[in-house]
């Protein structure tokens, strides 16, 4: 998506090899005109699937998810990572390990909100390690619902996370694809589908 790619080199800032700050359109502060444009993009790349609802992680995918359900006319969904007082229902969850803080912790999405019936696209801001998405992949298959695929806005593709999806079966698509970065440069991949 070249309008997205454009504003990660006028505004992200590269803040080590692997970081990559986009706080000022994408995750803090949100453009949302760019945030429909990328819903509609995700809506483009999947619309011949059918899709019954998205699912995101909170929190800074759920911008993406909203824009998403909104171009795609379902609704949808975000996982919780801390179970909440109020979440007294069955869920599904799974375990998931973040490489930032070092630290397992669930995810979890109630079971009245996933069933068999449904084709279910997940959305996220970032694809890095993937373990975040891996275990929203095991929810939604321990639901019994289909799996469309994993719309991702910015893939780090120097990071495992594409080729863990890929092995589970799962079919990526990312907006902007990073083959490198360091302060002051970044490549992306070239990619004509995009
Ligand atoms: P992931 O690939 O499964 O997301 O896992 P990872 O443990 O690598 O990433 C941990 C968190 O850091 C995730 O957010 C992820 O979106 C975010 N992240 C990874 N790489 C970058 C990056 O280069 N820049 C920025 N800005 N964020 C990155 P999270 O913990 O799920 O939190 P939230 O921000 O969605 O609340
Ligand atoms: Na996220
Ligand atoms: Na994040």
């Amino acid at each position: 998506m070249e309008l997205l790619m454009e504003r990660i080199r006028q505004e992200g800032l590269i803040l080590s090899d692997t970081v990559l700050k986009v706080d000022s359109f994408l995750n803090h502060q949100v453009d949302t005109q760019l945030a429909l444009e990328i819903g509609r993009e995700f809506a483009r790349l999947f619309g011949d699937k059918s899709v019954t609802k998205v699912l995101t992680i909170e929190a800074s995918g759920i911008q993406f998810a909203m824009a998403t359900g909104i171009a795609l006319n379902v609704p949808f969904i975000y996982a919780k990572k801390k179970k909440a007082v109020t979440l007294s229902e069955k869920v599904y969850s799974a375990p998931v390990y973040s490489f930032t803080r070092q630290e397992t912790y669930q995810v979890s999405v109630s079971q009245k909100y996933l069933s068999p019936g449904d084709k279910v696209l997940i959305i996220d801001d970032f694809l890095a390690t993937g373990a975040a998405l891996a275990g929203l992949v095991d929810i939604v298959r321990e639901s019994g619902a289909e799996l469309v695929g994993v719309g991702c806005v910015i893939e780090k593709s120097f990071q495992e996370g594409r080729s863990l999806l890929e092995k589970k079966g799962v079919l990526v698509h990312s907006l902007a694809r990073i083959a490198s970065m360091s302060p002051g440069e970044i490549h992306f991949v070239q990619d004509h589908r995009l």
